[in-house]
Formats: C-alpha cells, sequence, structure tokens
C-alpha cells in the first residue's frame, strides 16, 4: 500500500488520514504550519510523524496531500518541489474544489504527477467529517498516473467520482457553491423576512425547518424542476404581489434579491410544466414593476 502523508493537518487533511488508514494505508507524515496541530492530527489518526517540517514528512511518502488552505497549497508545493521532497514517482494531492492539479505545477516541473481530489462535502469538524466523507461524490481531474490512484482512494473512501477538465473547475465549485452557501444564505433571507413579520430569530429557524428539511427531501426524491412548489410553481400572480408589496413596505432592500430568485424561479416552473409562457411573462412583469419602483414610482432598485 502506498505510504500516505499529509501536509496541513486540519479538519480535511485529519479526516482523510484517519480514513485512510482504517482502509489500510499507512499514514507516515502528519506536517502543519503549528505543530500542536500536527500533534491533534496525529493523536486523531492514530499514527505518523508530527512536524512543521513540510519537505521531511513529503520525503517520506509515495502520496502527499496538501490540505492547507486553498491560498497556501501553492507555496507549501512549490517550496517542497524547490528542496527536492517529492520522492521520484510520487503523487501529490490537493483537496480544493476551486483550485484545478495546474496549482501543483511545481512538483509536476520535478516529474511528479499531480490530481485535485475533491470532496463535494461541507466539513465543519473532524468527526463529522470522517462520517461524511465515505460515501460523497469526489471530483477528479488530473494527470492520468495520478487520476488511476485518486480512483483507488474514492473507490476505498465508498466514494462516487465526478470526472471533469482542469479549467472547468471554477464553474463546478460555483455550482457547488451556489447550491450550498447560497443555500444558508437563502434560508437566512426567509429568516429576515419571520423577523420583519414579528417572529423571533430561534422560533423562525424552528418553526422553517420541517418545511426545509421536506423540501429537501422532495429534491432528493423528485429532483428539480419537479420538488419546486409555491405561488410562481403555481401561477398565482396575486399571491407574488402580495409579496412583493409586502417587501416594498417593510424590507424594501430585499425586494431586488427577491425578485431574481423569482426570475430564476419562474424558469424552474417553465421547465416543470406547471406555468405557461404567457403566464411567466405576467410575473416577470411584476418584477419588473416593483423592482423598478412599484405602483407609487419610489426607487426600490438598490
Ligand atoms: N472544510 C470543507 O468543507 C472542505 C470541503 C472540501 C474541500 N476542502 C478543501 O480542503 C482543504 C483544507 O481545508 P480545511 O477545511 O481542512 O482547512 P483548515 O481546517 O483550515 O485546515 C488547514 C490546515 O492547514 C494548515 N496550514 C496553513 N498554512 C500552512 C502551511 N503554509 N504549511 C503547512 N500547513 C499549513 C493549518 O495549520 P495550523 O492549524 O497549524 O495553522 C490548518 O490546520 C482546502 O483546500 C479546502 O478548500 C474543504
Amino acid at each position: 500500500m502506498h505510504k500516505v502523508s499529509i501536509i496541513g493537518a486540519g479538519v480535511v487533511g485529519t479526516a482523510m488520514g484517519y480514513l485512510l488508514k482504517e482502509r489500510g494505508y499507512p499514514i507516515v507524515g502528519i506536517a502543519s504550519r503549528t505543530i500542536e496541530s500536527a500533534k491533534k492530527a496525529r493523536e486523531f489518526i492514530g499514527e505518523g510523524e508530527a512536524s512543521t517540517d513540510i519537505r521531511a514528512t513529503a520525503k517520506k511518502a509515495d502520496i502527499v496531500f496538501i490540505t492547507t488552505p486553498d491560498s497556501a497549497i501553492e507555496k507549501v508545493c512549490i517550496k517542497v518541489a524547490s528542496e527536492g521532497g517529492f520522492n521520484p514517482g510520487a503523487i501529490v494531492f490537493h483537496m480544493s474544489g476551486a483550485l484545478s492539479s495546474e496549482i501543483l505545477g511545481s512538483a509536476r516541473n520535478v516529474g511528479v504527477n499531480v490530481a485535485s481530489i475533491h470532496p463535494l462535502q461541507s466539513l465543519a469538524d473532524v468527526r463529522e467529517a470522517v462520517k461524511n466523507l465515505s460515501g460523497s461524490y469526489f471530483c477528479i481531474e488530473g494527470d492520468e498516473v495520478a487520476l488511476s490512484v485518486a480512483r483507488e482512494i474514492v473507490a476505498a473512501l465508498r466514494g462516487k467520482e465526478i470526472t471533469l477538465e482542469a479549467d472547468k473547475k471554477p464553474l463546478y465549485h460555483a455550482g457547488a457553491s451556489v447550491a450550498s452557501n447560497f443555500l444558508v444564505a437563502t434560508v437566512g433571507f426567509g429568516l429576515e423576512l419571520f423577523e420583519a413579520a414579528g417572529i423571533g430569530k430561534e422560533d423562525s429557524l424552528n418553526a422553517l425547518m420541517p418545511l426545509i428539511k421536506g423540501t429537501v427531501k422532495n429534491i432528493e426524491i423528485l429532483g428539480i424542476p419537479s420538488a419546486l412548489t409555491g405561488p410562481i410553481s403555481r401561477g398565482d400572480t396575486g399571491v407574488i404581489e402580495g409579496h412583493l408589496k409586502a417587501i416594498s413596505d417593510e424590507k424594501p432592500e430585499m425586494l431586488r434579491l427577491y425578485s431574481e430568485l423569482g426570475r430564476y424561479t419562474v424558469k424552474v416552473a417553465i421547465e416543470k410544466g406547471t406555468i405557461e409562457k404567457d403566464e411567466a411573462k405576467r410575473i416577470i412583469s411584476l418584477f419588473d414593476k416593483y423592482q423598478s419602483g412599484g405602483d407609487d414610482g419610489q426607487d426600490n432598485n438598490q
């Protein structure tokens, strides 16, 4: 089995080290910016030498994971490559979703195979990451040799793979961010409207959770566009105008966001086949009307 070193002993590096050790990969080195993080990761993983020496850590291994924050990956790779830290025939991975394997060019230039392996997951702490990484989707791209090892690793984690061209990673990562981070932001937007309606923040989230979970379940079971419900899906212009009027009265700064999300929702409703093109036009013209100031001619488009 390939010997593995990890540089960057944070959430992802520690969880990957733990899982790979569990699946039979010897973890030989764990390096971090601070020795405290490296030691903490070593304790969790159960093997590997903790260090702050990234060159020495890479030198022990056949596979090196650079799991630092995205902003440090290239610097770390250049440093190890320029100091001769990568063994001949070694493989270097990073796990960023936004960056491609091109960022590991300094390793490639010294004859090392490189790839990126991005877990399509939100990993907030090590214990949760260990649970969630297994069975996740992993987006992989890079050199053929590194890709074949990436596939072995994904299979060892009982994951599923998505392959991508290097230049498509920013678009792919934007998609992941919209579906995950913007979901959080959209719930925040809903909470703000509840608050404006006089419902306390905590009660609002508790009350919305069953609706949010039900919606996510519908997405899982029915997919998009079938999971869409609500006034736009039904073409109910009276209700939509009621929303727009209330928002323009109470939270005018939110009108543009509501309207832009609404415009995209109209597209989904057309795809679902529950509204016709002329109903869609009527809804869009409502958004236009309120974004340009509603009935009173006031400019709410901020
Ligand atoms: N978290 C997620 O949800 C998630 C999901 C998918 C992919 N990823 C990717 O996984 C990678 C790691 O993310 P993370 O969430 O695990 O970050 P993290 O918890 O912040 O961990 C990063 C670790 O890197 C170490 N580090 C920083 N600069 C370093 C350097 N110059 N040399 C050596 N070590 C250094 C830090 O060490 P110290 O503690 O010693 O300062 C820190 O522990 C990123 O590429 C990220 O995009 C994250």
